[in-house]
């Protein structure tokens, strides 16, 4: 992403790149509540409102959005608010801190949001402040381009780019029609400038405009109104509570979901405790899948790293940070040797000879590869656990029924329970197929797979490795007194610990390392499921009449899970789901049958 060229001169931050500063020189606090928050009458709507989708052209500093904490916290009121921005030039977290210093009386939330900033990487970044009422959506990318891709609907907007003669593109004619298509009926505008471009573009757009006091020295500023009938109204949806049958990262993924759209919530799980499936791993990767060419699964893992990368580290469940990558001679070569030759940031993918790998593994390496410095091994059944702490979670039950009473779901239990729902999500991991069946729901086409993880013992010369390393399989660091060797692939599914699953994770190894163990060896080990789908990616939306799959995590469960829970929870409330439509196309669960469907059209 391109660098701002930003510094902070006179205690006001200035942008190089466009010759502007990012909020007034006499007050920027100030001239956002005026401009923004007084501008678009904020206050009344977020004291009336359950729900408000504010956007806003130009992230900066974020001072803006701080601004709408500020009076979220200070109104007193529930509203839960979505709050969209977008960025093509982001600032670094110290660089936008400081711009924001001034500000005390923001401090608490100022040094929340340096804490969760996104790394500077293309996509779409997290977050959730304020108790998870707030939903912080950032695009860090061109807006117009990232709009374009992009449905909700918004109630309130902030225009807030540099002045329109030095930042064209964010007042363009097409950006205001974007603005249009992503208005709810009634939304409010407001800018600080009342350039006739910008008059003329949302006049044009369908906007009613009205002109008001500027801040400070400025006479004037804009207003203005979306209220042409062909304004979808918004249509939250009404009362819902949801069942979650399995308490792995999937159901412990939307429930952290469903908590922050604040719709109530259970999970029936089988076993008799939380993360028995793979999610009861005792260490696991979080890294991103990188493709050398853009395609959505790569927006889409991009966009759950950042999220889960943070979750993790904000629920305290990193056991090591950085992981290197060696290059696959067979498997992965040309993929890369064409990433090693592009640009990447740093902490995403660094190329580096086989001796610098050496050195940051402490063990010798003699293939070359990537340092992925972002990349990190956490606990995920630790996660787990969190991640449901707050959540109502009934263990050791097995749904005996299930059946469709006036709109409400009613499922019987082995223990005699009965639990009613509007909505029900399959997140049972690799149970999925035989649940499918024994409730005549509709099936589709899956693979299981069982996946052994050896764990060696402390006394072997790879205990001194000191970072995590991929190269087809993987092998972590000794933590805690646990050093994971992973991972078979078996399609028997069973779940037989077996010497033939722990040789094969051996002859994964590099053969360098494989020399560092001894002939003999005594390996313990864990055998768990995994659930695929035909293209390998994720099932997570609707599949049959309020029934939701968030299923088919595969090898990546660790990383994809905690914002594909977000995700599906925001669908059920009919909240903006926050990702790409290409990205929301690859992850529906009907997409198999939609390509078919396509395919004999075109035949
Ligand atoms: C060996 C191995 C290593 C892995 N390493 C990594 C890694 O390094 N990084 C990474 O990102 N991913 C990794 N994965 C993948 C990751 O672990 C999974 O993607 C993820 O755990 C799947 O989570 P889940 O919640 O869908 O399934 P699970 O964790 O299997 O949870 C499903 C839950 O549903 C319950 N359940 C099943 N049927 C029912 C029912 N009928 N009623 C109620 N409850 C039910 C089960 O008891 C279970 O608790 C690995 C997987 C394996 C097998
Ligand atoms: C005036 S500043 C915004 C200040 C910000 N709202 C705040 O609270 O700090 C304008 C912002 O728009 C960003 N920007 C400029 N062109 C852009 C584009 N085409 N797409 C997205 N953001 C852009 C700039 O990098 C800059 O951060």
């Amino acid at each position: 992403m391109p660098e701002p060229d930003a510094k902070i001169t006179d205690g006001v931050l200035r942008s190089g790149t466009f010759g502007d500063i990012y909020f007034s020189a006499e007050n920027g606090l100030a001239e956002t509540r005026h401009v923004f928050i007084d501008g678009t009458n904020l206050e009344n709507r977020i004291k009336s409102h359950a729900h408000l989708v504010i956007a806003e052209t130009g992230f900066g500093t974020g001072l803006n959005f701080l601004a709408v904490l500020d009076l979220l916290e200070k109104s007193g009121s529930d509203c839960r608010i979505d709050y969209i921005s977008f960025e093509a030039y982001p600032l670094d977290a110290t660089t936008a801190f400081e711009a924001r210093k001034p500000f005390a009386e923001l401090h608490n939330n100022s040094a929340q949001l340096k804490e969760v900033w996104p790394e500077r990487w293309a996509c779409a970044h997290h977050r959730l402040f304020l108790q998870d009422r707030v939903h912080l959506h950032v695009h860090f990318s061109d807006a117009l381009t990232a709009m374009k891709q992009l449905d909700f609907k918004a109630d309130v907007w902030f225009l807030d780019g540099f002045s329109p003669s030095k930042n064209t593109e964010l007042w363009s004619e097409e950006l205001f029609l974007q603005i249009a298509r992503l208005s709810a009926q009634n939304a409010t505008i407001s800018s600080f400038s009342v350039a006739a471009l910008v008059k003329e573009g949302l006049t044009k757009a369908g906007f009613k405009i009205e002109k008001k006091k500027g801040f400070g020295k400025k006479r004037e500023m804009l207003t203005a109104r979306y209220n042409t009938i062909s304004a979808a109204p918004r249509n939250l949806s009404s009362e819902k509570n949801v069942i979650i049958i399995g308490a792995g990262i999937a159901g412990a993924s939307i429930a952290h979901g469903l908590r922050a759209t604040n719709i109530p919530h259970i999970i029936l799980e089988a076993a008799d405790t939380i993360a028995s499936g793979s999610s009861g791993n005792p260490a696991g990767l979080q890294t991103p899948q990188l493709m050398a060419a853009p395609h959505p699964s790569m927006q889409m893992s991009l966009a759950c790293f950042s999220y889960a990368r943070q979750l993790a580290l904000t629920q305290n469940v990193v056991l090591d940070k950085g992981i290197i990558s060696l290059h696959h001679p067979e498997k992965q070569g040309m993929r890369q040797k064409k990433m090693a030759g592009q640009e990447w940031p740093e902490d995403l993918v660094k190329a580096a000879s086989a001796h610098q790998l050496t050195q940051n593994a402490n063990l010798e390496l003699q293939t070359e590869g990537f340092i992925q410095s972002a990349g990190q091994l956490i606990d995920p059944s630790k996660l787990t656990y969190q991640l449901l702490d707050k959540s109502e979670v009934k263990t050791g039950i097995t749904i005996t029924a299930l059946s469709k009473k006036q709109g409400i779901w009613e499922l019987r239990t082995s223990n005699g329970s009965i639990h009613t729902a509007t909505d029900i999500v399959l997140a049972m991991g690799s149970a999925l197929p035989q649940f499918l069946e024994q409730f005549s729901l509709p099936s589709l086409k899956l693979q299981v797979t069982s996946g052994q993880l050896s764990f060696l013992p402390s006394n072997t010369k790879l205990s001194t490795l000191e970072c995590s390393l991929q190269y087809g399989g993987y092998v972590t660091p000794m933590i805690e007194g646990i050093q994971a060797l992973g991972a078979s692939f078996d399609l028997s599914g069973t779940m037989q610990l077996t010497k033939k699953a722990h040789l094969h994770n051996i002859s994964l190894l590099p053969t360098e390392l494989q020399k560092l163990l001894p002939d003999s060896l005594e390996l313990t080990g864990r055998v768990s499921r995994r659930l695929a789908s035909q293209d390998r990616g994720p099932l997570i939306g609707d599949w049959h009449d309020t029934i939701h799959l968030f299923s088919a995590l595969g090898s990546r469960g660790l990383t994809n899970a905690p914002l594909l829970g977000l995700v599906l929870a925001r669908k059920i409330a009919n909240r903006p789901s926050g990702l790409d439509r290409d990205i929301m196309r690859i992850i529906d669960p009907h997409r198999f049958s939609i390509r078919a469907t396509r395919t004999n059209y075109r035949r």
